[in-house]
């Protein structure tokens, strides 16, 4: 039995991650610890809330005293680390809530951890998910970003991930702690807060809104299908080597506005409406602050020590997520409405 925290499960890429843990190991107990912010959805989970190996904990990374608790309650020897304020134009308002929620939350968990384990260090793990934007931004000359890249963030968002990966490995460093990282590309699929731009997007085009895109669209992303971040998350926390790096990514950059056309040419013939019809509803803004021009993930080294690749060709992720967003206009709603944050409420406070 192994007994293991999942912090930010109620997200978009957490939710995912508990979903695949919960499925595929009934033997193991996952206790999803989320403080429900707004980019958190039990909704997101409705389809394994009931299952006797999971079990639900509203609580606050930053709160050190309620996390030992739950260290203690369970038995905890696994963490497997999401939570974080995570959009980089919410960072650039308000970076004091990116710092509090990803650094210090994060040295929370890791205190936490360093407390319960007590230097019995045996059967345990402590894997912290981070992002490719710690790295910095990449001219456009074929290079990607490799495990030995210097770490540059620009952003309030990317300094603050930066932080909390730097903590995480002192504490491998200096108590021993086993831990892991992994630095991920831009992730896409269901369950995405449509504040990034694919479900935004996506849900503009439906409504026939206006599409912001940020200066000329020239920036590249490197996209990947949140589910196999999810089975890559799988694979490294069990096989991954202790106090190693991973680089995650599909090989798959992308230009936003080239991305963007292809988002709407997929909704506009899914909604049978004629293919480009709302390529009209691009509007150029103004640039983000400090926007980084470009990020590639090499991920060699995660397919050669531990075969990981991508199961998804991008053409088959996009398509599938469009149909999904399209399919689920209900959870979209919830979510735009702010009715979602009435589900812990009904679904936790009344049991
Ligand atoms: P998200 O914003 O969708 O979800 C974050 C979750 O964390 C939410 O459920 C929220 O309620 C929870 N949370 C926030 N503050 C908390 C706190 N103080 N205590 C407890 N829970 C809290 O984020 P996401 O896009 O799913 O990203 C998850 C992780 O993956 C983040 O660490 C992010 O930096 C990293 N990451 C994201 C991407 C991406 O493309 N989305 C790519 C690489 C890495
Ligand atoms: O690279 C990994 C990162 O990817 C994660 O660490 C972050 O948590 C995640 O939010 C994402 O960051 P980005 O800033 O790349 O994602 P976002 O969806 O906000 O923007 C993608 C690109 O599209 C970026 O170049 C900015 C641009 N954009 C975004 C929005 C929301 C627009 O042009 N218009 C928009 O309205």
């Amino acid at each position: 039995m192994k007994n293991i925290i999942i912090t930010g499960g109620a997200g978009f890429i957490g939710s995912h991650v508990v979903r695949l843990f919960v499925n595929k190991y009934p033997d193991y107990h996952i206790v999803n610890v989320d403080k429900l912010t707004y980019a958190g959805n039990l909704a997101n989970l409705k389809d394994i809330e009931n299952k006797p190996n999971y079990t639900f904990e509203k609580a606050d990374i930053c709160d050190f005293e309620t996390i030992m608790d739950i260290f203690k309650k369970y038995n905890i020897d696994g963490v497997i680390h999401l939570a974080a304020e995570s959009h980089v134009d919410r960072s650039i308002k308000d970076p004091f809530t990116f710092a509090k929620t990803n650094v210090i939350g994060t040295l929370s968990l890791l205190q936490a951890a360093k407390l319960s384990w007590n230097g019995d260090w045996e059967g345990k793990r402590f894997y912290h998910i981070s992002t490719d934007e710690v790295y910095g931004a990449l001219e456009f000359d074929g290079t990607l970003f490799t495990e030995e890249t210097r770490y540059n963030p620009h952003s309030p968002y990317s300094a603050s991930k930066a932080s909390s990966d730097h903590f995480v490995r002192a504490f491998h460093d200096t108590y021993g702690m086993p831990t892991i990282v992994t630095n991920c590309s831009n992730n896409y699929g269901p369950y995405q807060f449509p504040e990034k731009l694919i479900p935004l997007f996506i849900n503009n085009i439906r409504h026939k809104k206006p599409l912001p895109v940020y200066g000329k669209g020239e920036n590249v992303r490197d996209w990947l299908y949140v589910e196999d971040h999810a089975r890559a998350i799988d694979l490294i926390f069990h096989k991954g080597k202790i106090a190693e790096t991973y680089n995650i990514g599909g090989f798959n950059e992308w230009k936003n506005i080239d991305l963007i056309k292809v988002i709407i040419n997929t909704v506009d013939r899914l909604l049978g409406r004629k293919e480009g019809e709302d390529l009209n509803l691009i509007t150029f803004v103004t640039d983000r602050a400090g926007h980084d021009m470009r990020y590639a993930i090499d991920s060699t080294k995660l397919h050669e020590e531990l075969g990981w690749e991508p199961s998804l060709q991008f053409e088959e992720g996009i398509e599938k997520t469009v149909k999904w967003y399209l399919e689920n206009q209900a959870w979209m709603d919830n979510v735009t409405s702010g009715d979602y944050q009435k589900y812990y409420e009904e679904m936790y406070d009344k049991r």
